[in-house]
C-alpha cells in the first residue's frame, strides 16, 4: 500500500499539527511505502520570504525526523526538489474546469477574508493533484479540511484519463484522518497559526511556559467546581491516561482546584512528551549535512516511482518524442 500527503511549509509546527496530523504520518509508516513531502511550492502562495521559506522546511524536516518518521523506510523529500511535479501540474491545468476550482471552499474562505488572490491560490488544487497523482497513491491522509481538495483531485484524474483515454492516473482514496478532535489554542479557538494561539511543539521552555501560563480560564475561584469541557482541560487531557482524566475531571467538580495547578501540571507533561524528541531533534540539527542528504536521497527515491507515471502522462497527452 502506498500513502502520500503534504505539510505546507509556512510556520512552525505546534501541538494540533502534531496530534491532527503528524502523530499519524508517522503511525503510517508501519502499514506501508509512506511518501510525505515539505510543501514548499506551496508556502508560495502565503510566505514571501525566501529565507523563511527555507528556514521552514528544513525545520520541518527535523520535526518529521525527531517525531520518529524512518527515513530508511518512509520517503521524505522538499517538493521544489522535484520540479517535474510543475510540469504535471501544467498538464492538469488543462482539463481543469474553471468552475471547478471556483467552488474550492478553501480559497472562496481566503476571498471572503478579504484576502488579494493571485492564480497561484487560485491554482493551488491543481499543484495539489499533481503531488497526487505523480506516485497514484492508494490513500491520502489528510484532514477534514482538505477532503474537498482530494474530491477535485479525483475528478481531474478522470477528467485526463477520459480525455487522453488511457487509465494512466487512479482515483485516490482520502483517509480523513479523525483526529483525536480539534486540538484548542491558548485562547479556546481551534489551535492555528493563523490565530497566533499556539503551544509551539518545540518552543523554548521558557516560551512554552509563557504560552501555556497564558491559556484562557474563566474566573471561577480555586474552592468552585469547574467546568472541564475548556480549552485547559482539553489541552491537559492530550497528555493524559483514561484514568488519570477521569481523577483530574472528578477533582475539578468537586471544587478546590486551581487553574494554575493545572497549568504547571500541563507545562510538566508537555515538556515531558516531547522532550526525547527535542533531545532528538537538537542532535539531528547539528548535522544539517544529513539531514539535506535524507531529503535528497528522498527526492531521489520519490523520483523512481513517479518517473514512469509522469512518462505515461506526457505520452498519453502526445508530448516529446513518441
Ligand atoms: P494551521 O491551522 O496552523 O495553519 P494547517 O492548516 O497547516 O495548520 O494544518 C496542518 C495539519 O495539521 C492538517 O492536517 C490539519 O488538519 C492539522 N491541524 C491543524 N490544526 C489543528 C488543530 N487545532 N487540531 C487538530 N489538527 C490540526
Ligand atoms: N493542502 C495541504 C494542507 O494545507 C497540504 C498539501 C499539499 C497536501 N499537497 C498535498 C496534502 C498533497 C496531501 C496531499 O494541509
Amino acid at each position: 500500500m502506498r500513502i502520500l500527503s503534504g505539510i505546507q511549509t509556512s510556520g512552525t509546527l505546534h501541538i494540533g499539527n502534531y496530534f491532527g496530523a503528524m502523530r499519524q504520518h508517522v503511525a503510517w509508516q508501519e502499514r506501508g511505502e509512506v511518501i510525505y513531502f515539505l510543501a514548499d511550492y506551496h508556502s508560495m502562495t502565503s510566505v514571501r520570504d525566501a529565507a523563511e521559506r527555507r528556514g521552514y522546511a528544513r525545520e520541518m524536516a527535523l520535526d518529521y525526523l525527531a517525531c520518529g518518521l524512518d527515513p530508511q523506510r518512509a520517503i521524505l523529500y522538499r517538493q521544489s526538489d522535484v520540479p517535474e511535479t510543475c510540469e504535471l501540474a501544467w498538464i492538469l491545468t488543462t482539463v481543469t474546469p474553471m468552475g471547478l476550482l471556483q467552488r474550492a471552499h478553501s480559497y472562496k474562505d481566503k476571498v471572503a477574508q478579504g484576502l488579494q488572490p493571485d492564480h497561484g491560490l487560485f491554482a493551488y488544487p491543481v499543484l495539489m493533484a499533481a503531488d497526487i497523482l505523480q506516485y497514484n497513491p492508494d490513500v491520502v491522509p489528510v484532514g477534514q479540511d482538505q477532503k474537498q481538495h482530494l474530491e477535485m483531485t479525483r475528478d481531474i484524474a478522470g477528467r485526463f484519463n477520459h480525455t487522453y483515454g488511457v487509465e494512466v492516473f487512479a482515483l485516490p482514496d482520502p483517509e480523513i484522518v479523525e483526529s483525536v478532535a480539534v486540538v484548542p489554542g491558548t485562547d479556546g479557538r481551534k489551535m492555528s497559526k493563523a490565530y497566533g494561539n499556539t503551544l509551539e511543539m518545540f518552543a523554548g521552555k521558557k516560551a512554552l511556559k509563557k504560552a501555556v501560563m497564558g491559556v484562557v480560564t474563566d474566573s471561577t475561584p480555586v474552592e468552585a467546581p469547574k467546568k472541564t469541557d475548556t480549552a485547559l482541560f482539553q489541552l491537559w487531557s492530550l497528555f493524559a491516561e483514561k484514568d488519570e482524566r477521569e481523577e483530574m475531571f472528578a477533582r475539578a467538580r468537586a471544587g478546590g482546584l486551581g487553574y494554575g495547578d493545572v497549568k504547571k501540571d500541563l507545562l510538566a507533561r508537555l515538556l515531558d512528551f516531547f522532550g526525547p524528541m527535542r533531545e532528538r531533534r537538537d542532535e539531528l540539527a547539528g548535522r544539517p549535512d544529513d539531514v539535506e542528504d535524507i531529503l535528497s536521497d528522498g527526492a531521489r527515491r520519490a523520483r523512481e516511482i513517479s518517473g514512469p507515471i509522469l512518462a505515461a502522462a506526457r505520452d498519453a497527452a502526445g508530448l516529446g518524442p513518441a
